[in-house]
């Protein structure tokens, strides 16, 4: 840190740190081992909603003391901007110094929040799919397709990408990125259950509705499949839900906080947190048959823990602009 200063990435400059999906899995599993023991703080995240409708404003606050991590990140998501061209998530992200509180630096929280989801899809997946899965149904390929995708790469043998977007465009557009990006054989299929029956984990990234459009019917998710439901349950049908014999999320409180908000209406009781997979407290998959989800809700702790990672390696890359305070 420099006197007075802090240090401004700007989205540039986060892409330019390189961390890499591998680093961000490893550190996240760490930070949920932290969750687990109960040794993160984190409330709620509070919101607005200009415009109404299905547009959010939040702030993410977290201190993970074993990562010497503590901040906020405010993030945005409007689903319209996909129309006009613009992001539907953006925001920035302020990491602060957890001796004397004083901002560290401020950086932009795009590719953030798409790694750390990824990541965090990939985590519970080690828990919760089977080991030697090689086929992925992605369901909507935009960021979090591409990320989730990314991650689970790291994880899993993939052989196989079954990819669906209601802009055809758009899934031509990943599937030729992504099979040069990861080498695998990834193709476009004209409906959603194409993209689910017969693949081994299923990625739902499409937008989150208070409404579910509840797309996915039961007999959809084959036996033995592991799904990560990235938009909650927008697009599964009450009844395909009610098949996964084991369902988790990433934080309980704050998905009873959403239930209040009116999402997961017709969603089972959750099995459990995925702090308690990582520290044991709880059991993962128990038999190749199960049926396996995951409804991760994006934690402020997952930003938080890729925020320091980012910021130490920039200063050894010399990247970024010192802002005075
Ligand atoms: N759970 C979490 O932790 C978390 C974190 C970040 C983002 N999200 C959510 O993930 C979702 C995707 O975000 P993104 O940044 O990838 O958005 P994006 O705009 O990059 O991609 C969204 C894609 O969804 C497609 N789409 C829309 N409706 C669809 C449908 N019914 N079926 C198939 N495709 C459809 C669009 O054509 C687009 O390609 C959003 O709902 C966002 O709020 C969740």
């Amino acid at each position: 840190m420099k006197e007075n200063n802090f240090l401004y990435l700007s989205r540039k400059d986060v892409e330019a740190v390189d961390l890499s999906m591998a680093e961000i899995i490893e550190a996240l599993e760490v930070a949920f081992r932290e969750k687990g023991e109960g040794r993160v703080e984190m409330p709620p995240k509070p919101g607005i909603h200009p415009g109404g409708g299905d547009n959010f404003i939040h702030a993410m606050p977290a201190y993970i003391p074993a990562l010497e991590s503590a901040g906020i990140k405010w993030v945005s998501g409007f689903p319209g901007n996909t129309q006009r061209g613009l992001p539907y998530i953006s925001g920035l992200l302020i990491l602060n110094d957890v001796e004397t509180g004083l901002p560290l630096a401020v950086m932009d929280c795009g590719w953030i929040t798409g790694m750390r989801t990824g990541a965090a899809t990939a985590v519970a997946a080690k828990y919760l799919a089977r080991p030697e899965s090689s086929t992925v149904g992605i369901l909507a390929c935009g960021v979090q397709g591409r990320t989730n995708l990314t991650a689970l790469d790291v994880v899993f043998p993939l052989l196989h990408v079954r990819a669906f977007d209601i802009d055809t465009d758009r899934a031509q557009a990943f599937a030729a990125e992504m099979s040069s990006l990861l080498d695998l054989e990834v193709a476009v299929v004209d409906n959603p259950r194409d993209a689910v029956i017969g693949s081994d984990l299923v990625v739902t990234s499409g937008p989150i509705l208070k409404t579910p459009h509840a797309t996915i019917q039961p007999g959809w998710l084959d036996e033995g499949a592991f799904a990560s439901l990235v938009d909650f349950d927008s697009y599964w049908h009450p009844l395909a839900l009610a098949e996964a014999d084991r369902i988790c999320t990433d934080d309980l409180s704050q998905y009873r906080f959403y239930m209040n908000e009116g999402f997961f209406r017709d969603t089972p009781e959750i099995y459990g947190e995925l702090g308690e997979l990582v520290t044991g407290q709880k059991l993962g998959r128990q038999s190749p048959r199960e049926r396996t989800m995951a409804i991760n809700l994006g934690l402020a702790m997952d930003d938080m823990t890729v925020a320091p990672l980012l910021y130490r390696r920039a200063l050894q890359k010399d990247l970024g602009t010192w802002l005075l305070r």
